[in-house]
Protein backbone atom coordinates (compact mmCIF):
# COMPACT_ATOMS: atom_id res chain seq x y z
CA UNK A 1 0.00 0.00 0.00
CA UNK A 2 2.53 2.54 1.27
CA UNK A 3 4.38 1.62 -2.05
CA UNK A 4 1.12 2.52 -4.24
CA UNK A 5 0.57 5.92 -2.49
CA UNK A 6 4.28 6.60 -3.03
CA UNK A 7 4.43 6.03 -6.91
CA UNK A 8 0.96 8.27 -6.68
CA UNK A 9 2.89 10.99 -5.05
CA UNK A 10 3.25 14.33 -7.54
CA UNK A 11 6.38 15.26 -5.54
CA UNK A 12 8.41 12.28 -6.86
CA UNK A 13 6.73 12.61 -10.64
CA UNK A 14 10.05 13.33 -12.93
CA UNK A 15 12.32 11.28 -11.25
CA UNK A 16 12.58 8.60 -13.84
CA UNK A 17 15.83 7.82 -15.61
CA UNK A 18 16.51 6.36 -19.11
CA UNK A 19 17.33 3.16 -20.08
CA UNK A 20 20.31 2.41 -22.15
CA UNK A 21 21.48 -0.39 -24.97
CA UNK A 22 22.61 -3.49 -23.68
CA UNK A 23 25.91 -3.01 -22.20
CA UNK A 24 29.01 -4.94 -21.32
CA UNK A 25 30.73 -3.00 -17.95
CA UNK A 26 34.30 -4.05 -17.97
CA UNK A 27 35.87 -2.60 -14.37
CA UNK A 28 39.34 -2.51 -14.40
CA UNK A 29 40.51 -2.26 -10.80
CA UNK A 30 37.96 -4.44 -9.61
CA UNK A 31 38.98 -5.40 -6.56
CA UNK A 32 40.19 -2.06 -5.35
CA UNK A 33 38.74 0.56 -3.21
CA UNK A 34 36.97 2.66 -5.21
CA UNK A 35 35.29 -0.37 -6.93
CA UNK A 36 34.04 -2.26 -3.85
CA UNK A 37 33.16 1.20 -2.04
CA UNK A 38 31.68 3.33 -5.09
CA UNK A 39 31.10 1.07 -8.01
CA UNK A 40 29.45 -2.43 -7.21
CA UNK A 41 27.14 -0.65 -4.70
CA UNK A 42 26.08 2.32 -8.06
CA UNK A 43 25.83 -0.66 -10.48
CA UNK A 44 23.61 -2.45 -7.80
CA UNK A 45 21.72 0.39 -6.87
CA UNK A 46 21.03 0.98 -10.69
CA UNK A 47 19.80 -2.80 -10.90
CA UNK A 48 17.72 -2.20 -7.37
CA UNK A 49 15.39 0.52 -9.22
CA UNK A 50 15.47 -1.38 -12.65
CA UNK A 51 17.65 0.90 -14.69
CA UNK A 52 20.03 -1.19 -15.88
CA UNK A 53 20.03 -2.26 -19.70
CA UNK A 54 18.46 -5.60 -20.73
CA UNK A 55 21.42 -7.53 -21.45
CA UNK A 56 23.35 -6.10 -18.96
CA UNK A 57 26.84 -7.61 -18.73
CA UNK A 58 29.49 -7.40 -15.77
CA UNK A 59 33.37 -8.14 -16.47
CA UNK A 60 35.21 -7.63 -13.24
CA UNK A 61 39.11 -7.72 -13.85
CA UNK A 62 42.10 -7.10 -11.96
CA UNK A 63 45.43 -9.11 -10.96
CA UNK A 64 44.47 -11.04 -8.05
CA UNK A 65 43.75 -14.45 -8.51
CA UNK A 66 40.21 -15.21 -8.25
CA UNK A 67 37.52 -17.62 -9.34
CA UNK A 68 34.21 -15.99 -10.45
CA UNK A 69 32.46 -17.10 -7.12
CA UNK A 70 34.85 -15.63 -5.11
CA UNK A 71 34.72 -12.41 -6.82
CA UNK A 72 30.77 -12.70 -6.89
CA UNK A 73 31.42 -12.72 -2.89
CA UNK A 74 33.46 -9.06 -3.06
CA UNK A 75 30.91 -7.82 -4.90
CA UNK A 76 28.12 -8.90 -2.46
CA UNK A 77 30.09 -8.38 0.47
CA UNK A 78 30.97 -4.35 -1.26
CA UNK A 79 27.05 -4.15 -1.61
CA UNK A 80 26.00 -5.42 2.06
CA UNK A 81 28.78 -2.62 3.56
CA UNK A 82 28.47 0.38 0.99
CA UNK A 83 25.24 0.71 -0.39
CA UNK A 84 22.41 3.43 0.53
CA UNK A 85 20.25 0.43 0.51
CA UNK A 86 19.89 -2.63 2.08
CA UNK A 87 20.10 -4.62 -0.86
CA UNK A 88 17.33 -7.12 -1.80
CA UNK A 89 18.68 -10.84 -2.00
CA UNK A 90 16.68 -11.34 -5.69
CA UNK A 91 17.94 -8.28 -7.14
CA UNK A 92 21.62 -8.96 -5.96
CA UNK A 93 21.40 -12.75 -7.35
CA UNK A 94 20.34 -11.63 -10.64
CA UNK A 95 23.15 -9.20 -10.83
CA UNK A 96 25.80 -11.67 -9.39
CA UNK A 97 24.66 -14.24 -12.17
CA UNK A 98 25.50 -11.35 -14.70
CA UNK A 99 29.01 -11.19 -13.23
CA UNK A 100 32.18 -12.72 -14.19
CA UNK A 101 36.00 -12.49 -13.13
CA UNK A 102 39.30 -11.82 -15.32
CA UNK A 103 42.47 -11.65 -13.72
CA UNK A 104 45.52 -10.80 -14.88
CA UNK A 105 48.33 -7.83 -14.63
CA UNK A 106 47.45 -5.10 -17.17
CA UNK A 107 51.04 -5.21 -18.77
CA UNK A 108 50.33 -8.55 -19.32
CA UNK A 109 48.69 -8.66 -23.47
CA UNK A 110 47.38 -12.18 -22.92
CA UNK A 111 44.75 -10.25 -20.21
CA UNK A 112 43.35 -8.64 -23.35
CA UNK A 113 43.19 -11.40 -25.82
CA UNK A 114 41.49 -13.40 -22.85
CA UNK A 115 38.90 -10.52 -22.75
CA UNK A 116 38.28 -9.95 -26.30
CA UNK A 117 37.42 -13.77 -26.26
CA UNK A 118 34.94 -13.24 -23.17
CA UNK A 119 33.74 -10.24 -24.73
CA UNK A 120 32.64 -12.04 -28.12
CA UNK A 121 31.41 -15.14 -26.12
CA UNK A 122 29.07 -12.81 -23.91
CA UNK A 123 27.41 -11.74 -27.59
CA UNK A 124 26.86 -14.99 -28.63
CA UNK A 125 25.48 -15.99 -25.44
CA UNK A 126 22.94 -13.11 -25.15
CA UNK A 127 22.78 -12.92 -28.94
CA UNK A 128 23.47 -9.31 -29.46
CA UNK A 129 26.02 -7.08 -29.56
CA UNK A 130 26.84 -5.28 -25.97
CA UNK A 131 28.39 -1.30 -26.35
CA UNK A 132 31.29 -2.04 -23.82
CA UNK A 133 32.60 0.56 -21.41
CA UNK A 134 35.40 0.42 -19.76
CA UNK A 135 36.07 1.50 -16.76
CA UNK A 136 39.27 2.40 -15.79
CA UNK A 137 39.67 2.18 -11.87
CA UNK A 138 42.89 1.57 -11.47
CA UNK A 139 46.36 3.51 -10.31
CA UNK A 140 46.78 6.55 -12.39
CA UNK A 141 50.30 4.77 -13.88
CA UNK A 142 48.02 2.61 -15.75
CA UNK A 143 45.76 4.75 -17.51
CA UNK A 144 47.56 5.29 -20.74
CA UNK A 145 48.72 1.79 -21.10
CA UNK A 146 45.70 0.64 -20.46
CA UNK A 147 44.22 2.53 -22.98
CA UNK A 148 46.99 2.01 -25.69
CA UNK A 149 46.21 -1.84 -24.87
CA UNK A 150 42.83 -2.16 -25.75
CA UNK A 151 43.97 -0.38 -28.96
CA UNK A 152 46.68 -3.14 -30.17
CA UNK A 153 43.68 -5.86 -29.39
CA UNK A 154 41.31 -4.46 -31.04
CA UNK A 155 38.88 -3.45 -28.57
CA UNK A 156 38.81 0.37 -28.88
CA UNK A 157 36.33 0.15 -31.68
CA UNK A 158 33.90 -2.74 -32.32
CA UNK A 159 31.50 -3.11 -34.85
CA UNK A 160 27.52 -2.38 -34.70
CA UNK A 161 28.85 -1.81 -30.97
CA UNK A 162 30.10 1.87 -29.14
CA UNK A 163 33.01 1.89 -27.21
CA UNK A 164 34.11 3.96 -25.06
CA UNK A 165 36.24 4.54 -21.64
CA UNK A 166 35.28 6.16 -18.41
CA UNK A 167 38.71 7.33 -16.25
CA UNK A 168 38.83 8.29 -13.03
CA UNK A 169 40.99 11.28 -11.65
CA UNK A 170 43.82 12.49 -11.46
CA UNK A 171 44.05 13.62 -15.65
CA UNK A 172 47.98 13.90 -14.78
CA UNK A 173 49.95 15.73 -12.15
CA UNK A 174 50.77 19.10 -13.97
CA UNK A 175 49.39 20.70 -17.03
CA UNK A 176 52.31 19.05 -18.73
CA UNK A 177 51.16 15.45 -17.94
CA UNK A 178 47.83 16.04 -18.37
CA UNK A 179 48.47 17.19 -22.12
CA UNK A 180 50.68 14.08 -22.48
CA UNK A 181 48.00 11.38 -21.03
CA UNK A 182 45.33 13.03 -22.83
CA UNK A 183 46.98 12.98 -26.24
CA UNK A 184 48.05 9.04 -25.42
CA UNK A 185 44.32 8.71 -25.17
CA UNK A 186 43.59 10.12 -28.53
CA UNK A 187 46.34 8.24 -30.49
CA UNK A 188 43.95 5.32 -29.84
CA UNK A 189 40.57 6.89 -29.21
CA UNK A 190 38.15 9.52 -30.20
CA UNK A 191 37.69 12.27 -27.84
CA UNK A 192 33.76 11.85 -27.95
CA UNK A 193 34.50 7.82 -26.40
CA UNK A 194 36.30 9.41 -23.79
CA UNK A 195 34.37 9.85 -20.11
CA UNK A 196 36.29 11.54 -17.92
CA UNK A 197 35.14 11.58 -14.23
CA UNK A 198 34.78 13.94 -12.09
CA UNK A 199 32.23 12.48 -9.61
CA UNK A 200 31.08 15.65 -8.72
CA UNK A 201 29.22 16.60 -11.30
CA UNK A 202 26.96 13.22 -10.47
CA UNK A 203 25.69 15.01 -7.36
CA UNK A 204 22.27 16.36 -7.30
CA UNK A 205 22.94 19.59 -6.28
CA UNK A 206 25.37 20.00 -8.32
CA UNK A 207 23.44 19.04 -11.16
CA UNK A 208 20.73 21.70 -9.42
CA UNK A 209 23.40 24.99 -9.81
CA UNK A 210 22.27 24.43 -13.86
CA UNK A 211 17.94 24.32 -13.09
CA UNK A 212 18.59 26.74 -10.21
CA UNK A 213 19.91 28.92 -12.92
CA UNK A 214 18.68 28.57 -16.04
CA UNK A 215 14.94 27.29 -15.32
CA UNK A 216 14.43 30.13 -13.29
CA UNK A 217 13.94 33.86 -14.21
CA UNK A 218 14.55 34.96 -10.96
CA UNK A 219 18.64 35.04 -10.47
CA UNK A 220 19.17 35.86 -13.55
CA UNK A 221 19.01 39.71 -13.21
CA UNK A 222 21.50 39.99 -10.46
CA UNK A 223 23.81 37.12 -11.17
CA UNK A 224 26.93 39.85 -12.41
CA UNK A 225 29.31 42.29 -10.92
CA UNK A 226 26.63 44.98 -10.70
CA UNK A 227 25.01 43.10 -7.72
CA UNK A 228 27.38 40.06 -6.53
CA UNK A 229 29.72 41.61 -4.23
CA UNK A 230 31.85 37.99 -3.77
CA UNK A 231 31.52 34.57 -4.53
CA UNK A 232 32.81 31.88 -1.87
CA UNK A 233 33.11 27.89 -2.54
CA UNK A 234 34.04 25.32 0.74
CA UNK A 235 34.46 22.49 -0.16
CA UNK A 236 35.56 21.35 4.05
CA UNK A 237 36.47 17.72 4.95
CA UNK A 238 36.29 16.68 8.65
CA UNK A 239 38.00 13.41 7.65
CA UNK A 240 42.14 13.29 7.13
CA UNK A 241 43.92 11.51 4.33
CA UNK A 242 42.25 8.15 5.38
CA UNK A 243 45.12 5.63 4.94
CA UNK A 244 45.70 7.30 1.41
CA UNK A 245 49.34 8.71 2.40
CA UNK A 246 50.64 7.42 -0.92
CA UNK A 247 48.39 9.43 -3.17
CA UNK A 248 47.71 12.16 -1.49
CA UNK A 249 51.79 13.02 -0.91
CA UNK A 250 52.14 13.30 -4.65
CA UNK A 251 48.66 15.43 -4.48
CA UNK A 252 48.03 17.74 -1.66
CA UNK A 253 44.54 19.99 -1.52
CA UNK A 254 45.23 21.76 -4.48
CA UNK A 255 45.54 19.33 -6.83
CA UNK A 256 43.09 16.50 -4.97
CA UNK A 257 39.79 19.30 -4.85
CA UNK A 258 40.63 22.39 -6.32
CA UNK A 259 42.01 21.47 -9.89
CA UNK A 260 38.99 19.24 -10.90
CA UNK A 261 35.78 19.52 -8.07
CA UNK A 262 36.35 22.99 -7.19
CA UNK A 263 36.88 24.75 -10.92
CA UNK A 264 34.30 22.75 -11.92
CA UNK A 265 31.93 24.15 -9.07
CA UNK A 266 32.95 27.55 -10.34
CA UNK A 267 32.59 27.01 -13.78
CA UNK A 268 29.09 25.68 -13.16
CA UNK A 269 28.55 29.00 -11.01
CA UNK A 270 29.57 31.51 -13.52
CA UNK A 271 29.08 29.89 -17.00
CA UNK A 272 26.78 31.59 -19.57
CA UNK A 273 23.37 30.23 -20.23
CA UNK A 274 24.31 26.81 -22.86
CA UNK A 275 21.99 26.37 -26.19
CA UNK A 276 20.86 23.14 -25.21
CA UNK A 277 21.33 20.76 -21.69
CA UNK A 278 23.80 18.70 -23.81
CA UNK A 279 27.02 17.45 -23.46
CA UNK A 280 28.64 19.63 -26.06
CA UNK A 281 26.79 23.09 -25.50
CA UNK A 282 27.34 22.48 -21.55
CA UNK A 283 30.46 22.46 -21.89
CA UNK A 284 31.37 24.40 -24.43
CA UNK A 285 30.50 27.30 -22.01
CA UNK A 286 32.49 25.29 -18.70
CA UNK A 287 35.45 25.46 -21.32
CA UNK A 288 34.98 28.88 -22.36
CA UNK A 289 34.42 29.95 -18.26
CA UNK A 290 37.50 28.48 -17.46
CA UNK A 291 39.44 30.32 -19.81
CA UNK A 292 38.52 33.54 -18.62
CA UNK A 293 39.48 32.58 -14.86
CA UNK A 294 42.88 34.33 -14.22
CA UNK A 295 45.10 32.54 -11.77
CA UNK A 296 47.25 35.04 -9.87
CA UNK A 297 51.01 35.99 -11.47
CA UNK A 298 53.91 34.33 -9.86
CA UNK A 299 54.02 37.44 -7.66
CA UNK A 300 50.88 37.86 -6.59
CA UNK A 301 50.71 33.82 -5.37
CA UNK A 302 51.62 34.90 -1.90
CA UNK A 303 48.87 37.76 -1.45
CA UNK A 304 46.24 35.70 -2.88
CA UNK A 305 46.94 31.89 -1.99
CA UNK A 306 47.67 30.82 1.69
CA UNK A 307 48.32 26.76 1.91
CA UNK A 308 47.63 24.60 5.57
CA UNK A 309 48.52 21.73 6.97
CA UNK A 310 46.89 20.13 9.46
CA UNK A 311 48.10 19.37 13.00
CA UNK A 312 47.24 17.48 15.62
CA UNK A 313 43.47 18.15 17.00
CA UNK A 314 40.21 17.52 18.20
CA UNK A 315 37.70 16.49 15.78
CA UNK A 316 34.06 15.48 17.35
CA UNK A 317 35.41 14.93 20.30
CA UNK A 318 38.23 12.77 19.45
CA UNK A 319 41.92 13.41 19.48
CA UNK A 320 43.21 13.15 16.16
CA UNK A 321 47.10 13.15 14.40
CA UNK A 322 48.73 15.97 12.69
CA UNK A 323 49.40 14.88 9.56
CA UNK A 324 52.95 14.13 9.56
CA UNK A 325 51.87 11.87 11.86
CA UNK A 326 49.96 10.12 9.55
CA UNK A 327 51.05 6.82 8.58
CA UNK A 328 53.36 6.88 5.31
CA UNK A 329 53.47 10.66 5.33
CA UNK A 330 57.35 11.84 5.01
CA UNK A 331 57.66 13.53 8.64
CA UNK A 332 59.32 17.21 6.85
CA UNK A 333 56.46 16.64 3.91
CA UNK A 334 55.31 20.13 2.62
CA UNK A 335 52.18 18.75 1.34
CA UNK A 336 49.11 21.14 1.85
CA UNK A 337 46.28 19.89 3.16
CA UNK A 338 44.51 23.28 2.98
CA UNK A 339 44.19 25.87 0.18
CA UNK A 340 42.67 29.20 0.43
CA UNK A 341 42.93 31.46 -2.95
CA UNK A 342 41.06 33.88 -4.58
CA UNK A 343 40.58 34.19 -8.53
CA UNK A 344 39.19 36.42 -10.74
CA UNK A 345 36.91 35.69 -14.12
CA UNK A 346 37.99 38.34 -16.46
CA UNK A 347 34.70 38.26 -18.45
CA UNK A 348 31.96 40.67 -19.22
CA UNK A 349 29.78 39.42 -16.43
CA UNK A 350 32.09 38.96 -13.72
CA UNK A 351 35.13 41.60 -13.91
CA UNK A 352 36.02 42.42 -10.70
CA UNK A 353 34.40 40.26 -8.62
CA UNK A 354 36.50 37.57 -6.50
CA UNK A 355 35.92 34.47 -6.43
CA UNK A 356 37.16 32.73 -3.01
CA UNK A 357 38.05 28.91 -3.02
CA UNK A 358 38.64 27.04 0.47
CA UNK A 359 39.10 23.44 0.71
CA UNK A 360 40.99 21.11 3.52
CA UNK A 361 40.77 18.29 5.57
CA UNK A 362 40.81 17.83 9.15
CA UNK A 363 38.42 21.04 9.31
CA UNK A 364 35.77 21.37 11.78
CA UNK A 365 33.09 19.96 9.90
CA UNK A 366 31.97 18.49 6.50
CA UNK A 367 30.57 21.03 4.27
CA UNK A 368 30.80 21.85 0.69
CA UNK A 369 28.88 24.66 -0.16
CA UNK A 370 29.05 27.99 -2.31
CA UNK A 371 27.90 31.35 -1.46
CA UNK A 372 26.76 34.22 -4.12
CA UNK A 373 27.07 37.71 -1.46
CA UNK A 374 25.18 40.56 -2.75
CA UNK A 375 26.49 43.79 -2.69
CA UNK A 376 24.77 46.08 0.34
CA UNK A 377 21.63 47.84 -0.44
CA UNK A 378 22.26 51.36 -1.39
CA UNK A 379 21.12 53.46 1.26
CA UNK A 380 19.85 52.00 4.60
CA UNK A 381 16.66 54.04 6.13
CA UNK A 382 16.85 51.51 8.61
CA UNK A 383 19.55 52.69 10.94
CA UNK A 384 20.35 48.99 11.84
CA UNK A 385 18.14 48.50 14.63
CA UNK A 386 17.59 45.30 15.65
CA UNK A 387 19.69 41.95 14.42
CA UNK A 388 21.31 44.39 12.60
CA UNK A 389 20.94 44.36 8.19
CA UNK A 390 23.34 41.84 6.60
CA UNK A 391 24.03 41.42 3.04
CA UNK A 392 21.50 38.77 1.47
CA UNK A 393 23.43 35.69 0.34
CA UNK A 394 22.49 33.02 -2.17
CA UNK A 395 24.39 29.60 -0.48
CA UNK A 396 23.50 26.03 -2.85
CA UNK A 397 24.71 23.75 -0.13
CA UNK A 398 26.23 20.60 -2.15
CA UNK A 399 26.11 18.65 1.15
CA UNK A 400 25.56 17.83 3.62
CA UNK A 401 21.96 19.36 4.20
CA UNK A 402 21.22 19.16 0.57
CA UNK A 403 19.55 22.59 -0.60
CA UNK A 404 19.44 26.48 -1.59
CA UNK A 405 18.92 29.55 1.06
CA UNK A 406 18.44 32.60 0.95
CA UNK A 407 19.36 35.42 3.32
CA UNK A 408 17.15 38.44 3.58
CA UNK A 409 16.40 40.43 6.61
CA UNK A 410 12.96 40.47 7.87
CA UNK A 411 11.23 42.59 10.28
CA UNK A 412 10.80 41.71 14.10
CA UNK A 413 7.37 41.57 14.46
CA UNK A 414 6.70 44.67 17.30
CA UNK A 415 5.88 47.93 17.20
CA UNK A 416 9.18 48.96 16.24
CA UNK A 417 11.01 48.80 12.83
CA UNK A 418 13.89 46.08 13.66
CA UNK A 419 14.64 43.63 11.33
CA UNK A 420 17.01 40.46 11.62
CA UNK A 421 18.34 37.96 9.08
CA UNK A 422 16.02 34.77 8.12
CA UNK A 423 16.62 32.34 5.65
CA UNK A 424 13.99 31.34 2.83
CA UNK A 425 14.46 27.75 2.02
CA UNK A 426 14.79 25.09 -0.30
CA UNK A 427 15.68 21.40 1.04
CA UNK A 428 15.75 18.34 -1.04
CA UNK A 429 14.85 16.04 1.57
CA UNK A 430 11.74 17.36 2.18
CA UNK A 431 10.81 18.84 -1.34
CA UNK A 432 11.41 15.47 -2.96
CA UNK A 433 10.30 12.52 -1.08
CA UNK A 434 12.87 10.24 -2.27
CA UNK A 435 16.64 9.33 -1.60
CA UNK A 436 19.56 11.25 -3.70
CA UNK A 437 21.10 8.95 -5.61
CA UNK A 438 24.93 8.58 -5.40
CA UNK A 439 26.90 10.38 -8.04
CA UNK A 440 28.52 7.06 -9.24
CA UNK A 441 24.76 5.71 -10.08
CA UNK A 442 24.03 8.75 -12.42
CA UNK A 443 27.59 8.57 -13.98
CA UNK A 444 27.64 4.90 -14.68
CA UNK A 445 24.29 5.41 -16.29
CA UNK A 446 24.87 8.23 -18.25
CA UNK A 447 28.12 6.65 -19.42
CA UNK A 448 26.23 3.77 -20.33
CA UNK A 449 23.35 6.08 -22.49
CA UNK A 450 26.26 7.59 -24.28
CA UNK A 451 25.36 10.74 -22.52
CA UNK A 452 29.00 13.05 -21.80
CA UNK A 453 27.25 16.17 -20.37
CA UNK A 454 28.21 15.12 -16.87
CA UNK A 455 31.86 14.21 -18.18
CA UNK A 456 34.81 16.70 -18.36
CA UNK A 457 36.24 17.35 -22.04
CA UNK A 458 39.87 17.85 -22.74
CA UNK A 459 39.89 21.80 -23.22
CA UNK A 460 38.11 22.23 -19.57
CA UNK A 461 40.93 19.75 -17.80
CA UNK A 462 43.36 21.28 -19.76
CA UNK A 463 42.33 24.95 -18.70
CA UNK A 464 41.77 23.70 -15.05
CA UNK A 465 45.37 22.94 -15.14
CA UNK A 466 46.35 26.15 -16.42
CA UNK A 467 44.59 28.36 -13.24
CA UNK A 468 46.59 25.70 -10.80
CA UNK A 469 49.77 25.14 -13.02
CA UNK A 470 51.36 28.86 -11.89
CA UNK A 471 50.41 28.60 -8.36
CA UNK A 472 52.19 25.06 -8.14
CA UNK A 473 55.08 26.51 -9.49
CA UNK A 474 55.25 29.66 -7.52
CA UNK A 475 54.64 27.59 -4.27
CA UNK A 476 57.59 25.04 -5.48
CA UNK A 477 59.45 27.75 -6.23
CA UNK A 478 59.10 29.76 -2.97
CA UNK A 479 60.01 26.52 -0.95
CA UNK A 480 58.40 27.31 2.06
CA UNK A 481 56.36 25.22 4.73
CA UNK A 482 52.37 25.30 4.67
CA UNK A 483 50.99 27.05 7.75
CA UNK A 484 49.74 24.19 10.36
CA UNK A 485 46.48 24.74 11.70
CA UNK A 486 44.94 22.41 14.52
CA UNK A 487 42.44 19.32 13.19
CA UNK A 488 38.94 20.60 14.07
CA UNK A 489 39.28 24.26 13.04
CA UNK A 490 39.11 26.36 10.79
CA UNK A 491 41.98 26.52 8.86
CA UNK A 492 44.90 28.62 9.57
CA UNK A 493 44.10 31.71 10.27
CA UNK A 494 45.95 33.74 7.89
CA UNK A 495 43.20 32.28 5.30
CA UNK A 496 41.70 35.90 5.75
CA UNK A 497 44.92 37.28 4.08
CA UNK A 498 43.39 37.04 0.83
CA UNK A 499 40.12 38.43 1.32
CA UNK A 500 39.24 42.14 -0.04
CA UNK A 501 38.82 45.00 2.97
CA UNK A 502 35.34 44.28 3.81
CA UNK A 503 34.79 40.55 3.29
CA UNK A 504 34.42 37.74 5.58
CA UNK A 505 34.91 34.33 4.91
CA UNK A 506 31.26 32.11 6.21
CA UNK A 507 32.00 30.42 9.67
CA UNK A 508 32.11 26.38 9.52
C1 LIG B 1 37.94 12.93 -3.97
C2 LIG B 1 39.22 13.30 -3.25
O1 LIG B 1 38.03 13.23 -5.33
O2 LIG B 1 36.87 13.65 -3.40
C3 LIG B 1 39.11 13.04 -1.77
O3 LIG B 1 40.30 12.56 -3.80
C4 LIG B 1 37.89 13.73 -1.22
O4 LIG B 1 40.28 13.46 -1.09
C5 LIG B 1 36.66 13.38 -2.02
O5 LIG B 1 37.72 13.32 0.13
C6 LIG B 1 35.47 14.20 -1.57
O6 LIG B 1 34.32 13.69 -2.18
P1 LIG B 1 32.89 13.82 -1.49
O7 LIG B 1 31.95 13.25 -2.49
O8 LIG B 1 32.95 13.07 -0.20
O9 LIG B 1 32.70 15.29 -1.27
Amino acid sequence: MAVVERRRNPLREGLERPIAAATALVIFGATGDLARRKLLPAVYNLGHEGLLPHGFRLVAVARSELSDDAYRHLFAESVERFSRRRPDQAVLERLLDLTSYESGAFGDDDLYKRLGQRLAKLDSDDDLRHNRVFYLATAPAFFAPLVEALGRHGLAHAEGAEVRVVVEKPIGRSLAEAEELNARFHAVLDERQIFRIDHYLGKETVQNILALRFANGIFEPFWNRHYVENVQITVAEDLGIEGRAGYYEQSGALRDLVQNHMLQLLALIAMEPPVRFSADPVRDEKAKLLRAVRPPSPQEVGAATVRGQYARGVVEGEEVPGYLEEEGVDPQSRTETFVALRLGVENWRWAGVPFYLRTGKRLARKSTEIALTLRPVPHLALHGEGGGVKQNEIVLSVQPNEGVSIAINAKIPGSRMRTRPVNLEFLYGSAFLSESPEAYERLILDAMLGDATLFTREDEVAAQWAICQPILDAWERSGERPLPYAAGSAGPEEADRILLPGHAWRPL
